[in-house]
């Protein structure tokens, strides 16, 4: 293939591509199965490796992120980015459709007769400003202080329902368009439902964790987290319509994201009637909503009305009022998680909010009880937003008797009495006594025997208490010098539930390494983590003795779980614990070696594999280079011979490589050299 026939593929590769990711993420049908659509893929990511000069910035294949940013550069809005004024009665959305109108009257261009309204939902998340020059997007920028905000583009882009490229026509050369980035719901949950295996803390708001997770630095991740975006307004020149309510249904046909609830009411009773109806249905929303947005339609009239300091005057938001009552705080208590960080929990005088019962509502850590001055026997409101959770919003100052002073957080476990810490750069607090103290031993016996990790039968919360109460068991290994005779004297335990336990506990003994080692309970060591470790050190000794320089090398170790592997290792009771558990007969081997030797095509020369590839993972290009006698060096210096590219490589890796002359291959090559 040519140049000239390579551009055009990959131009129809892009339309294609983008038009069966807009089926899927935004009209929820699939046009394509998985698997032809990761063949265009492979086909689009070949062509970008055989013509580095045509890959685009823009292609799908950015779609899956991989660009790592030091910082975010902070670049001036084109149109400053302002803000709504708020509502939060009927009365003053009518005092503003008031003022709406007389300043119009005051114009004397017969406005007032031209009004309409366009009522939206006001999205609850982080608001973006995308700029397309040409049908392409170019930039991604935060609201920042409203002037400047920062670029974000790399993570913008990794959005499935953001187009990279418009479709259809009549979008003008260069316009910006403006919108709300969230978190879904679904995906808020099973981003924490994915820490809480990994033993972080659950995030406690999407909207929070939405603004958190567009300034990651890395894209990959960013990815991962399948954030969503609504778009809600068009600023430039030459946009196709006079008013807002059509320019919003244009932005549909060039591929973007609508809001589902759009109305254009004709009067007052309209306006309404969309608030009193979005005011019950959010509930049912997969996504939060604060409010309703209320825009005059006409571009010529919001020209007119123009903007104060802050915000337009064309358009104000009325904010629901979060459902909040008022109850007595009784008592502050502290959890104790299975990692050991402690949670303050409010005790309340139970209370009927949004429809349940609420007797203790979180107050997250130290620093909100300290900015809240939240204290015991105070009366305070209780809300619940948007989150799920309710959480403590204020303290009914007036209400407080005289002799009350401030919530004092413990210094020491409530549970073992051990002196809590801190950890650098986190606000939790933890207790740090994770061999001795009851609910983490008992959280990392849960997590141990879970249906993810060893996926013991027979064993629950309640019978691990009761089994650790009776002293059986002290720690995980004890499970394997559970018996008979021990366990059928407990009430709960007949014979049959004896035996299944029993059995169970056995057959966990041939549960693959990568299992166990998600299940010892390492922080940070999730599901993943621990395929991926098994997989590059394939015994826990070399695991163990892997050193910080030497983790991070592997694919997806950033320093954080190098750290705490490291961390775990170094620590003589876990040692002692794998030893045991060693000697019971587990898996801390992983099967089929990858070290396999099959040749010495690849004798003395030294490799650097960077980038993402079609047919390996990084891992299994490195296992393939060692299986032919190669050697995988994690730094390009001028005695390297190899570099092993594959998409998205980092830019400074590439120019390293031609300062010091180093011949860069591709995946195919490579492939080659071994066949
Ligand atoms: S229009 C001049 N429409 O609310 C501002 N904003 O305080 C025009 N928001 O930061 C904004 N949903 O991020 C508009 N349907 C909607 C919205 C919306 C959420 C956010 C936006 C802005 C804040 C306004």
């Amino acid at each position: 293939m040519n140049q000239e026939e390579a551009k055009s593929r990959i131009a129809e590769l892009f339309r294609e591509l983008e038009e069966h990711n807009h089926s899927y993420y935004m009209l929820n049908t699939s046009t394509i199965s998985d698997y032809d659509f990761d063949m265009m893929m492979k086909e689009l990511i070949e062509l970008e490796q055989s013509f580095p000069e045509l890959a685009s910035i823009n292609s799908p294949t950015k779609r899956v992120g991989g660009e790592v940013s030091q910082g975010f550069d902070t670049v001036v809005h084109k149109y400053p980015m302002m803000s709504l004024d708020n509502t939060y009665s009927i009365d003053e959305v009518r005092e503003f459709d008031a003022r709406v109108r007389k300043r119009l009257d005051e114009a004397e261009i017969g406005g007032a007769d031209l009004l309409s309204y366009v009522c939206e939902l006001k999205y609850d998340g982080v608001a973006i400003g995308i700029t397309y020059k040409n049908g392409e997007l170019v930039q991604a920028l935060t609201r920042g202080d409203g002037v400047s905000g920062d670029d974000v583009t790399a993570n913008v882009r990794t959005i499935n329902s953001i187009p990279l490229f418009l479709k259809g026509s009549g979008f003008p050369r260069e316009f910006e368009i403006r919108g709300e980035i969230y978190f879904p719901h679904k995906a808020f949950e099973e981003l924490n439902k994915a820490r809480e295996e990994q033993g972080e803390p659950a995030f406690a708001n999407p909207r929070n964790t939405a603004s958190g997770t567009l300034k990651m630095k890395d894209s990959a991740e960013v990815a991962k987290r399948n954030l969503d975006c609504f778009l809600y307004s068009l600023s430039g020149e030459n946009l196709p319509h006079d008013n807002h309510y059509d320019n919003l249904i244009a932005i549909k046909e060039w591929g973007f994201k609508l809001p589902y609830v759009i109305s254009k009411p004709t009067d007052l009773e309209g306006v309404t009637a969309f608030i009193n109806e979005w005011d019950k249905g959010r509930k049912d929303l997969e996504y939060d909503i604060d409010g309703v947005v209320l825009k005059v339609n006409l571009k010529r009239l919001q020209e007119l009305l123009g903007f104060t300091a802050k915000s337009p005057r064309w358009a104000i938001s009325y904010k629901f009022k979060a459902e909040r009552v008022s109850t007595l705080l009784n008592k502050i208590t502290y959890q104790v998680g299975r990692t050991g960080a402690i949670t303050p929990v409010a005790n309340l005088q139970p209370v009927l909010l949004a429809g349940t019962v609420v007797k203790r509502a979180t107050l997250h850590n130290a620093d909100q009880i300290a900015k809240l001055d939240v204290r015991e026997g105070d009366t305070v409101y209780v809300e619940k937003g948007g989150e799920i959770i309710p959480k403590i919003a204020g303290v009914l100052v007036d209400k407080r008797m005289g002799d009350s002073s401030p919530a004092i957080f413990i210094d020491t476990c409530p549970i073992c009495s051990t002196q809590l810490k801190q950890k650098e750069g986190e606000v939790a607090h933890y207790c740090p006594n994770e061999g001795g103290c009851p609910p983490q031993i008992k959280g990392k016996i849960e997590h141990f025997i879970s249906r993810k990790a060893m996926n013991i039968d027979g064993l629950g919360e309640e019978t691990i208490e009761l089994l650790f109460d009776k002293n059986l068991i002290a720690d995980i290994s004890d499970l394997y010098n559970l018996k008979y005779e021990e366990l059928i004297e407990l009430d709960r335990f007949a014979e049959k539930s004896v035996q299944r336990l029993l059995q169970g506990i056995t057959a966990s003994k041939n549960i693959p390494f990568e299992k166990v080692l998600f299940a010892l309970g390492i922080r940070f060591v999730g599901e993943t983590v621990a395929k991926k470790l098994a997989a590059h050190y394939v015994t826990i000794d070399r695991l163990s003795t892997a050193s910080f320089g030497d983790l991070i090398e592997v694919e997806e170790i950033g320093d954080k779980i190098a750290e705490s592997v490291i961390s775990y290792f170094q620590d003589e009771s876990s040692v002692k614990l794998v030893n045991k558990l060693k000697e019971y007969g587990l898996q801390f081997e992983k099967v089929e070696s990858s070290a396999n030797v099959k040749s010495d095509r690849l004798k003395d020369l030294s490799f650097v594999v960077s980038g993402v590839f079609k047919s390996y993972s990084r891992d299994e290009l490195k296992a393939e280079i060692e299986a032919n006698g190669g050697r995988n060096v994690s730094s390009i210096s001028s005695k390297l011979n190899y570099l092993l590219a594959g998409d998205n490589m980092g830019p400074s890796k590439l120019e390293k490589a031609n300062k010091f002359n180093i011949e860069i291959i591709s995946e195919d090559e490579f492939k080659e050299m071994i066949a």
